[in-house]
C-alpha cells in the first residue's frame, strides 16, 4: 500500500466504520468513548502484566534477539523509577538483577524510557566497547548547562572525537601531566599545611575540604592556569567558582523526573532545575569568557608543554577552531569532572586505612623503604605497588561511579553473544559496584585486601584503566575516562604524601561511617573526620 501512495491518507476510516458494530452513531459520542474506557485500561494493564521490564518495553522490544531480556515489571507508566530516584541506586539495581537472575542483562523503564543495565564483566565489555554504543542520553540539566557540546556529551561523530583528539594529545598527554607536577606537589604542600593548621587548632582534621581545595586548584591550575589561594576566603573569584561548581554539581547530580516524563516539566519540577539552569548559564559564561579573554590578551605564540587548556583551544585553527560557546562548555566540563572524582576517591582511600591500620603501616613501610627522606615524586609511585594496590582496592570497594557515572545509548540494535538483542534508543548502564562485589569474581567482596593485587603475595596485578571488565572504574571503549591518567597521578601523589607525613587515627568522637550517598559520585554520607598525628617529622621532610 505504501509503495501505490495511498497508506496513510485517511488512516482514520475505522473511527466511522466501527460503530457500525456498536450500533452507535459515531465513534465520538460521549458515553461510546467513556465505554472503551475499562477496554484500554485493561489492555494497558494486561500489556504491562505481560512485559517484562516493564511500559516502555512493549511490542516485544526486550524479544528481538533468540534470547529475551528480562527485568521489573515496575509501575504502570512510572516503570522503576519509584524504585531508583531515592537511596543508593546500584545498590538498589544489583539486588534487583539478581533476585531476577537477570546479572547479565536486566530490563526496566524509567518512565517511557527502556533501560538495560550490565552487572557482569562479558556483557558490560559488549556494551561499552560497541561503536554502536558511543552515544549519550543527555539529562536535561546537562542540556541547559551547555554540556551537549562538551566531550562527555557531544554525540559521537566529528565534533566529539576532534575533541577527544585534542584531549589526549594535550591536556591529557603523558608530558602534559608530567610538566604539571610543580603545580600538583605546589597544591598538595598548602594541602598539608592546611590539614596541620586544622589539627592543632581542633584535635582533628575534616579532610574533605582540604582535599575539594586542591583538586579545585589543580584542575582550575591545568585548565584555566589559574591558582588560587585557597586559604583567603575573601577572594571574590574563588568564592564565585566554588558557588558555581556547588551549584552545578547539585543540579547534575539530582533526579529529575522531567528527564523520563518530558510531559511532567509543565507542571512540576522541585527542584526548580530549569530557573536555577537558566540562572547559572550567564554566570559561568561570564566567568569563562573573561578568563579566555585574560589569555588572548596575553597572547601565546608557540604552546609549552605546561601551556594550560585554554591556551591549548585558542591554539587550534582551520577546522578544529572552535567556537566560544563551544570551549566554555569543554572548559566548564573539565572542571566538574576533574575536582569531584579526585577529591571523594581519595577520602575514601583514607577512611579505609583509618579502619585498616595495619595496611596503613604496611604502606608506610614502603614509603618509607622505597622513598625514605626526601618528597614523594610522580616518578616514585610506580616503584610503590602497595600504594597502588590499595588505590585499586578502595576503586574496587567505592568505584565512584558505581553506574559509570553517565550512561550510554544506543543508536542502532545490538546482538550481544549470549544472543540477547538490545534494541536502538535504548539506555545501558553497567552496574560496576555489582561487579566489583560479586563473589563469584572476588574473593571475600566486602572486605578491603589490597594484597589480592600483589602479585607478589600471590594475588593479580589487573589493570583498572577498562582493559579487564572485572573492574573498571573509568569505563572502558571508546568512551573511557580520558582523565584517567591525570585522575590517578593525582590520588596516588597525595595519598602518598598524605600517609608520608601524618599517622591517621580514628577521631574518636567521629567514627570512620562508611555509608555512602549517591549524588554526581558516590561519596561518604558524612564526611571523614581524623586525628592527624605528624609522623617522626626527624625522619620524614618537611612539606613546607
Ligand atoms: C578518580 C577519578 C575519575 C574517575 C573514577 C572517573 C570516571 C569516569 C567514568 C566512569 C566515565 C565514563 C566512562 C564510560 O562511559 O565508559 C568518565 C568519563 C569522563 N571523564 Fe572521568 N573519571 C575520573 C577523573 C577524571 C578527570 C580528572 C577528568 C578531567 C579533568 C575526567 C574527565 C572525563 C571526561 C571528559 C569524560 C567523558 C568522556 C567521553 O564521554 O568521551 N575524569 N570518567
Amino acid at each position: 500500500m505504501d509503495k501505490l501512495g495511498i497508506s496513510g491518507k485517511d488512516s482514520s476510516w475505522w473511527v466511522f466504520t466501527l460503530p457500525a458494530f456498536f450500533e452507535t452513531r459515531n465513534l465520538y459520542d460521549e458515553w461510546f468513548l467513556f465505554s472503551l474506557l475499562p477496554v484500554f485500561v485493561s489492555v494497558g494493564f494486561l500489556t504491562w502484566v505481560f512485559t517484562p521490564g516493564g511500559f516502555a518495553w512493549k511490542h516485544g522490544r526486550n524479544q528481538k534477539g533468540p534470547a529475551s531480556i528480562t527485568g521489573p515489571r515496575g509501575l504502570p507508566f512510572f516503570g522503576s523509577l519509584f524504585s531508583l530516584s531515592h537511596g543508593l541506586a546500584h545498590r538498589t539495581l544489583a539486588s534487583m538483577s539478581s533476585t531476577l537472575g537477570a546479572t547479565q542483562l536486566m530490563a526496566f523503564s524509567l518512565g517511557s524510557t527502556p533501560v538495560v543495565v550490565s552487572s557482569d564483566p562479558q556483557t558490560a565489555r559488549e556494551i561499552l566497547t560497541s561503536p554502536h554504543f558511543a552515544d549519550r542520553p543527555l539529562k536535561h540539566s546537562a542540556k541547559m548547562l551547555m554540556f551537549g557540546r562538551a566531550i562527555g556529551f557531544a554525540p559521537n561523530g566529528t565534533y566529539w572525537r576532534l575533541l577527544r583528539r585534542i584531549a589526549s594529545s594535550h591536556l591529557f598527554a603523558p608530558k602534559r601531566i608530567l610538566a604539571h607536577e610543580t603545580s600538583r606537589q605546589l597544591d598538595c604542600t598548602a594541602m598539608l599545611r592546611s590539614i596541620t593548621e586544622e589539627q592543632s587548632a581542633h584535635g582533628s582534621v575534616l579532610l574533605r575540604k582540604h582535599l575539594q581545595a586542591a583538586s579545585l586548584n589543580n584542575i582550575t591550575g591545568s585548565v584555566f592556569g589559574k591558582r588560587y589561594d585557597v586559604g583567603q576566603d575573601d577572594n571574590q573569584e574563588l568564592q564565585e567558582l566554588r558557588e558555581m561548581v556547588k551549584e552545578g554539581f547539585e543540579l547534575l547530580g539530582s533526579f529529575n523526573w522531567s528527564d523520563y516524563l518530558p510531559w511532567l516539566s509543565f507542571f512540576y519540577d522541585p527542584f526548580r532545575i530549569n530557573q536555577r539552569c537558566a540562572a547559572l548559564v550567564p554566570r559561568v559564561r561570564r566567568f569563562v569568557h573573561e578568563i579566555i579573554e585574560d589569555h588572548r590578551l596575553r597572547g601565546c605564540d608557540k604552546l609549552s608543554d605546561n601551556a594550560d587548556f585554554v591556551d591549548v583551544l585558542l591554539s587550534l585553527d582551520g577546522e578544529e577552531k572552535l567556537q566560544e560557546d563551544d570551549m566554555v562548555a569543554i572548559l566548564w566540563e573539565m572542571i566538574f569532572r576533574g575536582t569531584d572524582t579526585t577529591a571523594l576517591l581519595t577520602e575514601w582511600v583514607m577512611a579505609e586505612l583509618v579502619l585498616n591500620r595495619e595496611v596503613q603501616a604496611k604502606l608506610q613501610e614502603e614509603l618509607d623503604l622505597i622513598v625514605g627522606d626526601k618528597g614523594v615524586t610522580d616518578a616514585d609511585v610506580v616503584n610503590l605497588p602497595y600504594l597502588q594496590s590499595v588505590l585499586k582496592e578502595t576503586l574496587r570497594i567505592h568505584p565512584p561511579g558505581p553506574l559509570l557515572s553517565w550512561a550510554r545509548l544506543s543508536t542502532s540494535d545490538v546482538q550481544l553473544s549470549n544472543g540477547m538483542l538490545i534494541p536502538a534508543s535504548t539506555m545501558a548502564m553497567v552496574n560496576m559496584w555489582a561487579i566489583t562485589h560479586d563473589p563469584e569474581i572476588w574473593k571475600d567482596p566486602l572486605v578491603f585486601i589490597p594484597e589480592r593485587f600483589m602479585e607478589k603475595n600471590g594475588g593479580e596485578n589487573v589493570d583498572v584503566r577498562g582493559n579487564d571488565l572485572r573492574i573498571a572504574p573509568f569505563g572502558a571503549g571508546r568512551r573511557v575516562c580520558p582523565g584517567k591518567n591525570l585522575g590517578l597521578v593525582m590520588v596516588s601523589l597525595w595519598v602518598a604524601k598524605l600517609v608520608q607525613h601524618f599517622e591517621w587515627v580514628v577521631d574518636p568522637d567521629n567514627p570512620v561511617d562508611l555509608s555512602e550517598v549517591l549524588k554526581l559520585s558516590c561519596e561518604m554520607k558524612n564526611p571523614l573526620s581524623v586525628v592527624a598525628i605528624p609522623r617522626n617529622l626527624v625522619s620524614c621532610p618537611s612539606p613546607f
